[in-house]
C-alpha cells in the first residue's frame, strides 16, 4: 500500500544554521526557504539521490511546528512521508484498521502541491507519518 519514502522533514531552531550544515557540512543539494504560510512554515527542500530531506523552520504565530520545537530545542525528526497511489483509498483502509487521521481526515494540499494526510504518532510507533498521493 505505501510505497517510496518521499521525504524525511527534520525541524529546526535555526534555518540558517540548518542550510550550512546540509550545503556546506554535509555536502547536499539544497534549494532555496520557502514560505508556506498555509502550514505554518518555512521548507527548504534537500534532494538526496532516492530521497528528499526537508527542513521546517516555524512561520507565524500558530506554527504547528512551534511546540515540536519548544520540546527539541535542538531540533529533531518530525515526521517522514510515504507516497501512496490512491490516498481516499488508504485513508479508508487505515480508519477501518483503527488508525486515526488528523485534521478531520480530509486531505489538504501539501508543500508539493499534492494531496496529504497525516496519521496519528500514537498509531505509527511514535512516528508522525505524512502519506503524499504522487
Ligand atoms: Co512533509
Amino acid at each position: 500500500m505505501i510505497g517510496r519514502l518521499n521525504h524525511v522533514a527534520i525541524a529546526v531552531s535555526d534555518l540558517d544554521a540548518g542550510i550550512a550544515l546540509y550545503r556546506d557540512t554535509l555536502g547536499a543539494n539544497v534549494g532555496a526557504p520557502q514560505d508556506e504560510p498555509d502550514h505554518g512554515v518555512t521548507v527548504v527542500f534537500i534532494e538526496l539521490p532516492n530521497t528528499k530531506i526537508e527542513l521546517l523552520y516555524p512561520l507565524g504565530e500558530n506554527s504547528p511546528i512551534a511546540g515540536f520545537l519548544e520540546k527539541n530545542p535542538s531540533g529533531g525528526i518530525h515526521h517522514i512521508c510515504y507516497e501512496v497511489d490512491d490516498i481516499i483509498a488508504v485513508r479508508d483502509h487505515l480508519v477501518a484498521s483503527g488508525a486515526r487521521v488528523l485534521g478531520g481526515g480530509e486531505p489538504k494540499i501539501g508543500a508539493h502541491k499534492k494531496p496529504v494526510l497525516f496519521l496519528h504518532p500514537k498509531d505509527f510507533n511514535g512516528t508522525l507519518i505524512e502519506l503524499e498521493q504522487v
